[in-house]
């Protein structure tokens, strides 16, 4: 049982726009109404990511974040956390793993040393794409002996395509608001707003010390969605980009101009698969789906109940 008075809450997160930081805000704040003390704690690289990308900078760290390659992050100082009732990690895929600060962090010894035996609560701002990632966050945690007692994922809830596009004018042209053919990028601030509604059920969590309904909660007020064709085109991508990430890193590391070839490669095969195959894999999915209705509803339990 944790005091009311005394519950201390840590929160690790990376953000390159500030959209995490708003979901993470979005659930602490009323926490904060209820008595609990929030850390806040930023996850930052030594030598800084772009924002906005170029299209070069974005392909250019494909192979290391799909492959999980540490990158040097300023330390992180844990001394006034040490007492945190629960940890919250913020973190965001990108290429489907977590991206580069998130598991450059999760590899650290010293983060391991701090994680273990800590109640962990993940919460994610992506395009729409998460499971792969989680999975690596909870086998790291899994590791460290620490236990994840609950996964919030805000996705843009566009169609798939129309999100790619909008992503893309995001992070490389820095145009989040609508245009004239496209919507507005990222999670929506309704969907961002929405997540206060689970702080109750988390606070119940941590007061009475029982998360086991937490998850539960989460999924039933709409804090992670599964969608089964989104996850059909994940699964099968994840397995092919790992292939990839391996044989540019087989050229050189991050930034070598030995790689520019197998990296262009990679964008025209990403930019065909996303614009000319997924349709009609999609149609597939949608044509099979009878036949895969069962071991779906199976995979979505698993996923959404953390259940490996
Ligand atoms: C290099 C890169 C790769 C990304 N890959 C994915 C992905 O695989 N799946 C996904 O849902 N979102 C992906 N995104 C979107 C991010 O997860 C995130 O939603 C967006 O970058 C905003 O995050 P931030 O401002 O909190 O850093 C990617 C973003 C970047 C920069």
């Amino acid at each position: 049982m944790t005091d009311k008075k005394h519950t201390h809450i840590a929160v690790f997160y990376y953000t390159q726009t500030g959209q995490l930081l708003d979901i993470l805000k979005s659930l602490t704040t009323p926490l904060e109404g209820m008595g609990c003390r929030i850390t806040y704690k930023e996850i930052v690289p030594e030598e800084p990511f772009p924002f906005p990308w170029t299209s070069d900078q974005f392909y250019e760290i494909f192979p290391e974040s799909r492959a999980e390659v540490p990158f040097k992050l300023r330390e992180m100082d844990f001394s006034d956390v040490l007492d945190a009732d629960l940890v919250i990690l913020g973190y965001q895929p990108w290429y489907l793993a977590p991206s580069v600060p998130v598991s450059s962090f999760l590899r650290l010894e010293t983060t391991g040393s701090y994680l273990n035996g800590r109640n962990v609560l993940a919460v994610a701002g992506t395009r729409n794409m998460w499971v792969s990632a989680i999975k690596s966050i909870q086998a790291r945690l899994r590791q460290h002996k620490a236990n994840l007692v609950g996964h919030i994922a805000l996705e843009d809830r566009h169609q798939n395509l129309v999100s790619v596009l909008t992503i893309f004018r995001w992070l490389i042209n820095n145009k989040k608001e609508a245009g004239k053919y496209l919507p507005e990028a990222g999670v929506s601030e309704c969907d961002i707003k929405s997540v206060a509604a689970i702080s109750q059920d988390l606070f119940n969590a941590l007061s009475g010390g029982d998360f086991s309904q937490l998850q539960k909660a989460i999924v039933e007020k709409g804090g992670i969605r599964f969608n089964p064709g989104l996850y059909f085109i994940e699964s099968n991508g994840n397995k092919i980009w790992g292939k990839w990430a391996h044989w540019v890193l087989k050229k050189g590391k991050y930034g070598d101009p030995a790689r520019k070839n197998r990296l262009l490669l990679f964008k025209y095969y990403l930019l065909t698969l996303i614009f000319g195959i997924s349709p009609f894999g999609s149609l597939f999915f949608t044509l099979t789906w009878p036949l895969r209705k069962k071991s779906y509803r199976k995979i979505e339990k698993n996923i959404l109940f953390l259940q490996n």
